[in-house]
C-alpha cells in the first residue's frame, strides 16, 4: 500500500530529499505533479522509481507521486514565505504570533507547514487532514526543515474525533471547497468554545470564472468540458450537494453563499478580507 510505502521508506525519503538532489528531486516532482514536462538526472529519476513515485518511461506521477509532488510544491512555497501562513500581510489573524497560549485546530492541514509556525506561539496545536499519505509526510519534511513534527489525526471534516468548545480558533486554509462545507462548518461550529474564532480562507465562484473560463484563452475541448462540469456543479451545490461533481472536485460558493453557510452553522461573520482570487472569513461561534 502506498501509505506503508512512505512510512516503512522514511530514512530512504529523508536521504532523496536532504541529500546532494533533494532540491533538484522536489523541483522535479513539484514541475511533474502540476502537469508540466520536466527532465531530472538519472539518479534523481531511478529513486523516485523505486520510491514509486513515477513509473514509465518517459517518467509519469504515479497517484503515490501526485500527493509527494502536491506536499513537496506547499513544502516549498512555505520556505518561499519564510515558514510563515499564507496571506498574512493581508490577513491579521493569518498571523501565527496572534495564537500565543491558544488551542489551535487546523482542518485540511496537508502535511502540516502551518502547524510547524503555529506551534511556536500557540499552546496546543493540532492538524486535521483526510488523506493519511500527506500525514505521513509530515514528520519527514518537519526533520527536513529541521523542526518538531506537529501533532496530526486522520480524520474527515465532517465528523472531528474531538469533544464540543475544545478549541479557541479552527483555520481552514484552501480546504473548505473539498468538503461537504454545511456539514463540516457545523462540525466546525461544535468544537469551537463560544467566543472562538474561525478562520478560513476560500476561492469564490467569481474568481474561479475568471480563472477558468478566460476569453481567447487556448484550452482542450476536454478541459472545456471538465471546467463547464465543475461550473455546473458548484452552481447546483446549494441544492443538490456534490451529486453532479466528481470526487475530490471543488466547490466554489459566492462570498454571499459562504456567508449564509457559516451563519446557519452558528458562526457570525465578524470580518471578510477581499484577496482578490479568494476571500478570507473570520468568524466567531
Ligand atoms: C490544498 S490542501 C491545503 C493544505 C494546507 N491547509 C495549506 O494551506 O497548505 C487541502 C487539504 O484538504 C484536505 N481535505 C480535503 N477534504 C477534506 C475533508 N473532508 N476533511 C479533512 N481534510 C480534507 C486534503 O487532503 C488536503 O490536504
Amino acid at each position: 500500500m502506498d501509505l506503508a510505502k512512505v512510512r516503512d521508506e522514511f530514512p530512504r525519503l529523508l536521504r532523496l530529499l536532504g541529500g546532494e538532489h533533494g532540491a533538484e528531486a522536489m523541483e522535479w516532482m513539484r514541475t511533474l505533479s502540476e502537469g508540466h514536462h520536466a527532465t531530472a538526472s538519472p539518479r534523481v529519476v531511478a529513486e523516485a522509481t523505486r520510491l514509486g513515485w513515477v513509473e514509465g518511461s518517459p517518467p509519469r506521477v504515479t497517484p503515490l507521486g501526485q500527493r509527494i509532488g502536491d506536499s513537496l510544491r506547499e513544502y516549498l512555497y512555505w520556505e518561499e514565505r519564510n515558514r510563515h501562513l499564507p496571506r498574512r500581510d493581508d490577513v491579521p489573524e493569518l498571523r501565527a504570533e496572534t495564537y500565543r497560549g491558544a488551542r489551535v485546530l487546523e482542518i485540511g492541514s496537508g502535511f502540516g507547514c502551518n502547524l510547524m509556525r503555529l506551534q511556536e506561539f500557540a499552546d496546543e496545536v493540532v492538524g486535521v487532514d483526510i488523506d493519511p499519505i500527506y500525514l505521513a509526510l509530515g514528520p519527514v519534511l518537519a526533520n527536513l526543515a529541521g523542526v518538531e513534527a506537529p501533532r496530526t489525526l486522520c480524520a474527515r471534516a465532517e465528523n472531528l474525533p474531538f469533544p464540543d468548545d475544545r478549541f479557541d480558533a479552527v483555520l481552514v486554509i484552501g480546504a473548505l471547497q473539498y468538503m461537504e462545507i454545511p456539514v463540516a462548518l457545523r462540525e466546525i461550529a461544535r468544537v469551537l468554545r463560544p467566543g472562538g474564532q474561525g478562520v478560513f480562507v476560500l476561492g469564490h465562484l467569481t474568481g474561479y470564472l475568471h480563472s477558468a473560463f478566460v476569453p481567447n484563452a487556448r484550452r482542450s475541448p476536454r478541459a472545456f468540458a471538465r471546467e463547464t462540469r465543475d461550473l455546473l456543479a458548484m452552481l447546483t451545490y446549494p441544492k443538490l450537494g456534490r451529486r453532479l461533481s466528481k470526487p475530490g472536485s471543488p466547490v466554489y460558493p459566492t462570498r454571499r453563499r459562504a456567508t449564509r453557510y457559516f451563519e446557519e452553522a452558528g458562526l457570525r461573520l465578524e470580518a471578510l478580507r477581499d484577496l482578490r482570487d479568494e476571500t478570507a472569513y473570520i468568524v466567531r461561534r
